[in-house]
């Protein structure tokens, strides 16, 4: 199959042109203005942005958490972002305590062979740090899973202790991967979750107020310090806080990078919503949604280049498995859906408001998340020989999210109604048009596990 694609606003994260792409295959063969070559399919995207499909690298599909299983799986979560402009994702194995990696990845790789859409990754959850996990950190790297993440809260399902995490970081530095981590003090947060339940304090407000601040700001700055200690290439997932951040400004004095992804929630929405009683069980996830003083703190790091991913954290429960919390919150499963509505969220409240340049829509959208994860220049730029995954974005198109209409496989949003400019209207994965108009032109099986690269923390 070839495909031509004229004159589109082609945007990458250093670039911004108009030209013609033409793709053969899989892949993007030739860039150029008024490219003469015949194409099976001419796309006109005159007056449409075309940039690289976007890359969610924070995912929970059909996971396991808190006594029941979020609500996508591989086909409607995937499906669901390719609607959104998302062409691959990378989803989270966990390790069950007491077993090994492997037994994950054959779990992990049941539920995703032959059922994705979208093309997908995985990051390595180690839960369970000993001197067999040990030795299947470099098999683990030779099959392209390259990311290791780590738990600071969870305790007794999924939390390592500090010793753990520095000699999980010392093997994975050697071995040539990145640690990543939910950086929150596990034990400060159980410990006023008790204290709130003794007090009959039950609603989602409470969710919140277990979790302050500084039990991320401290987290975060003892991992960056345990990652100066081994020097091992170090990202923190779904930052939400000034005091997190300003831990890892605190690093870079000392000359050392710590990678930050922030998740879209956290820069559109604060905890305001958990004051309207059990309604605010939508918004239940960890670490929780912050002050408007975090989220400026957050586009300031953004556009200072201490914050390089915007992810989402997807992680959908219906309504009726947050109804699990009705009376105590800390049953309330943990998570939020947002796979398919981050790019054209960030484009529309982050773009055309102002808030940051195109450039950099498609750095945190695509391109960081391909360089961090050993996946660049396959994935998250367009050039020659790279995968034609590509977003036609139509910037002027209005639309509302509603849980009527969107494809993830949970009964509400916690956007509705909002009205966005700018959406995703034809998106290719590998050279197939993949999303038309709103309509699924791929099956399900279409999507490929993507092996990653050995990462060097150097972007
Ligand atoms: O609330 C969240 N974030 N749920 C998913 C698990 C995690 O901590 O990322
Ligand atoms: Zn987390
Ligand atoms: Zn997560």
């Amino acid at each position: 199959m070839s495909i031509l694609i004229k004159n589109g606003r082609i945007v990458t994260a250093a670039e911004d042109y108009v030209a013609d792409i033409y793709i053969a295959g899989e892949q993007i063969a030739a860039i150029g203005k008024d490219l003469s070559i015949n194409a099976e399919q001419v796309i006109d995207a005159s007056g449409k942005l075309v940039f690289p499909g976007g890359i969610d690298p924070h995912v929970h599909l059909d996971m396991p958490f808190m006594g029941t299983f979020s609500s996508d799986n591989y086909s409607t979560g995937t499906l669901a972002a390719l609607h959104g402009g998302t062409t691959s994702v990378i989803d989270f194995i966990l390790q069950t305590q007491g077993k090994s990696l492997r037994n994950a990845l054959e779990t992990w790789r049941g539920r995703s062979d032959g059922n994705a859409y979208g093309d997908y990754s995985f990051h390595m959850a180690v839960t369970d740090f000993n001197e067999n996990t040990k030795k299947e950190i470099k098999e683990m790297i030779e099959e392209g899973i390259t990311s290791f993440k780590t738990f600071m809260a969870y305790k007794g399902a999924l939390m390592i202790d500090d010793g753990q995490m520095v000699d999980l970081m010392q093997e994975v530095k050697k071995q040539g991967g990145m640690v990543t981590v939910h950086a929150t003090n596990g034990d400060m947060i159980d410990k006023l979750i008790a204290k709130h339940k003794s007090e009959g304090k039950l609603s989602p407000l409470y969710h919140y107020l277990s979790q302050p601040e500084v039990t991320e700001a401290e987290a975060s700055g003892r991992f960056a310090d345990m990652a100066n200690y081994t020097g091992v290439p170090a990202y923190i997932v779904h930052m939400t806080c000034e005091g997190a951040l300003n831990a890892v400004r605190r690093s870079t004095i000392r000359n050392q990078r710590v990678f930050v992804e922030t998740c879209i929630q956290y820069l559109l929405i604060d905890a305001s919503l958990y004051e309207n009683d059990f309604e605010g069980a939508k918004w239940v996830m960890s670490p929780p949604l912050r002050q408007p003083k975090d989220q400026d703190a957050l586009w300031a790091g953004i556009n200072q280049g201490l914050v390089q991913v915007v992810a989402t954290d997807h992680c959908p429960f219906k309504w009726e498995q947050k109804l699990m919390g009705k009376d105590d919150f800390s049953k309330i499963p943990n998570g939020h859906p947002a796979i398919e509505h981050r790019v054209e969220l960030l484009f529309s409240e982050g773009v055309n408001k102002g808030k940051i340049s195109l450039n950099k829509f498609v750095e945190l959208t695509s391109t960081n998340a391909s360089k961090l994860f050993g996946m660049y220049p396959k994935k998250g730029c367009i050039a020659i020989g790279s995968d034609a995954d590509l977003v036609i974005f139509d910037p002027n198109k209005r639309h509302v999210i509603s849980a009527q209409t969107h494809h993830m496989n949970v009964d509400y949003s916690g956007y509705e109604g909002w009205e966005l400019t700018g959406k995703s209207e034809t998106v290719l994965l590998r050279g197939q048009i993949a999303i038309d108009k709103g309509e699924s032109k791929i099956e399900k099986g279409y999507g490929q596990f993507i092996k990653r690269n050995k990462v060097n923390g150097i972007i």
